[in-house]
């Protein structure tokens, strides 16, 4: 039996994703670049710094700014995402997810954030669920973002399990990629269009029940 769970937050826990994207379009839109749904897929999982790079990139104007302009575009958008997020509450917990981590814990399976976000904990708060969480890696600490393994390796050491004897659960094409260089196993949530043919993956998070984990788990090892 796995003895962790290691899960995202935005577009996992809650839909949190979706406020990412509009704060990036609102501050993309503020210097004349124009970003979609489709290239939002990019941005989940990528820590802040990077997300704005690839705006920048995508829209042709990487060499435009200085490091202070920079760092100051970081900081709008996540003024104005972090005062889109003072709502949430615990009534926007996605459907399912606060079952699995009562059963979690009566199973004794350790629980812990794996989330690129700095609002990480704060959102924990808001939803009510940050004593469901025996650990929650700090992007900030971590040497390099998913896709690489780090905040996975980082998550499942804040809980003492060895990070193969754990699921890791993301929204995010990158994240599913830093599972599996970690060696846990991954499960998606999502389409397999975006995140691939190769893992098992829910539409809804209402299907992330403990029996389909242990189910999941058991195919892996087998
Ligand atoms: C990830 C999101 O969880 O956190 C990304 O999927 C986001 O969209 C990243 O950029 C960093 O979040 P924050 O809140 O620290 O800017
Ligand atoms: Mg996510």
């Amino acid at each position: 039996m796995f003895k962790a769970v290691l899960f995202d937050l935005d577009g996992v826990i809650t839909d949190t994703a979706e406020y990412h994207f509009l704060a990036w379009e609102k501050l993309a839109k503020s210097i004349g670049i124009t970003i979609d749904r489709e290239f939002n897929e990019n941005l989940k999982g990528v820590s802040r710094e990077e997300s704005l790079r690839r705006i920048l990139a995508h829209g042709g104007r990487e060499t435009d700014f200085s490091a202070t302009e920079f760092a100051d575009m970081a900081k709008r958008k996540n003024d104005n995402y972090v005062d889109m997020i003072q709502q949430v509450s615990p009534s926007d917990v996605y459907p399912g997810i606060l079952q699995l981590l009562q059963d979690l814990r009566e199973n004794d399976v350790k629980i812990a954030l794996a989330s690129a976000s700095k609002n990480g904990p704060f959102l924990l708060k808001q939803m009510n669920l940050t004593d469901y969480f025996d650990a929650i890696a700090d992007p900030a600490k971590v040497a390099e973002n998913k896709p690489a393994p780090d905040i996975f390796i980082a998550a499942a050491e804040g809980v003492g399990v060895d990070v193969t004897q754990t699921i890791g659960i993301e929204d995010a094409y990158s994240g599913i990629a830093a599972i599996k260089s970690a060696y846990a196993v991954p499960i998606g949530v999502g389409s397999h269009e975006v995140l691939g043919d190769d893992i098992a993956l829910v539409n809804e998070t209402s299907q992330l029940t403990f029996a389909y984990l242990q189910e999941v788990w058991e195919d892996y090892k087998k």
